[in-house]
């Protein structure tokens, strides 16, 4: 079988990040916005480093001004991933761009993207589930308003708080009161580090903000005592390859050190993180790795039952999703 053909769990994915190019230009179109320098000649995302990356991003973000414009986004975004055999994903969303961290705006916001997702996992089969977001570099004040509509919001859909954005502003620990109240309020917490920053950044996030999941990490190979750390503590890595090489962090997928991490017994698993900026799908990214590493369908299977058992959904959910994951 092909390996692409999988079903598949993503717990580490962007809602603004998985915009369709064409999407953002309509509405763009629609609200009289000139965001041209967003794009290149091919009508891609165009961004010459990480940091320039985030600020296109952003700008490409300016254009979803409205609950309705999420609303279309999660259709956009669901349709392309159920698609790519997607069954489960997680996408972090941002109050920050959800109604500039205003509590009540955010739930007007809220409501249309969860509108748009039950209709979605109705007629396409796939659930989603949101993890509230803040952005590093926009301080630790607003991260701790974000906290507070993540707090504000938890249950059974907004089920975990993560940070996204500059891991070379500040430092994890920055951010541990805005990790307190979503704690509190029993949210299940990640954060990016490993990326970017070095060995020393997992640490923090592990040690400062006690997660148990961390987007991207891959940088905890250059530690063997960290590597068997995050072994100890069933730490799980929401690894996007492709996002990886595209942001200069490896040179190619054969060099990326999933496989060895994973040789090590950490659990790995495998996102698309901004998958039209890095020119990339869930199906593009087991292809990638099945060219690169071997890897075969029992492995696959292997990792998104990982995914599944780290999804920051309740038990009746993973059920479920563990069940379409089964191969005959
Ligand atoms: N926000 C969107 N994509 C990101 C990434 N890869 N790292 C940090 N912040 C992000
Ligand atoms: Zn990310």
């Amino acid at each position: 079988m092909n390996v692409a053909d999988l079903p598949k769990v993503e717990l580490h994915l962007h809602h603004e990040g998985a915009a369709p190019p064409a999407f953002v230009r309509q509405l763009a179109a629609e609200k009289k916005v000139d965001i041209s320098k967003v794009f290149n000649d091919q009508g891609g995302y165009a961004f010459k480093d990480f940091v320039h990356f985030l600020s296109v991003y952003e700008a490409a973000t300016s254009v979803l001004k409205t609950p309705e414009d999420y609303a279309r986004l999660t259709r956009a975004v669901l349709e392309e991933s159920a698609a790519n055999g997607v069954v489960y994903t997680e996408s972090f969303i941002s109050p920050d761009f959800c109604g500039g961290g205003d509590v009540a705006a955010w739930r007007d916001y809220l409501a249309a993207i969860r509108e748009a997702a039950d209709k979605a996992e109705a007629d396409l089969g796939i659930t989603m589930r949101g993890v509230v977001t803040c952005v590093r570099h926009f301080g630790p004040e607003k991260a701790k308003a974000s906290a507070l509509c993540a707090a504000e919001t938890a249950g059974d859909w907004i089920v975990g708080f993560g940070m996204g954005g500059d891991e070379g502003q500040g430092h994890q620990g920055d951010f541990s009161y805005a990790y307190d109240m979503a704690r509190e309020a029993d949210l299940r917490l990640t954060t990016h580090a490993g990326e970017f920053g070095g060995p020393q950044s997992v640490r923090e996030a592990i040690e400062d903000l006690n997660v148990e999941r961390i987007g991207h990490g891959v940088r905890s190979i250059e530690d063997a005592g960290l590597v068997k750390e995050l072994v100890a503590r069933q730490i799980t890595l929401e690894v996007c390859p492709g996002s990886n090489v595209v942001l200069g962090v490896y040179p190619s997928i054969a060099a990326h050190p999933i496989k060895r991490l994973r040789d090590a017994g950490v659990n790995v698993t495998v996102s698309t993180d901004d998958p039209p900026f890095f020119g990339t799908t869930m199906r593009r990214e087991y292809e990638m790795l099945h060219q690169a590493f071997g890897w075969d369908a029992d492995d696959f299977t292997n990792l998104n039952t990982t995914a599944a058992n780290a999804a920051f959904c309740d038990d009746g959910t993973r059920q479920r999703v563990l069940k379409k994951l089964e191969r005959s």
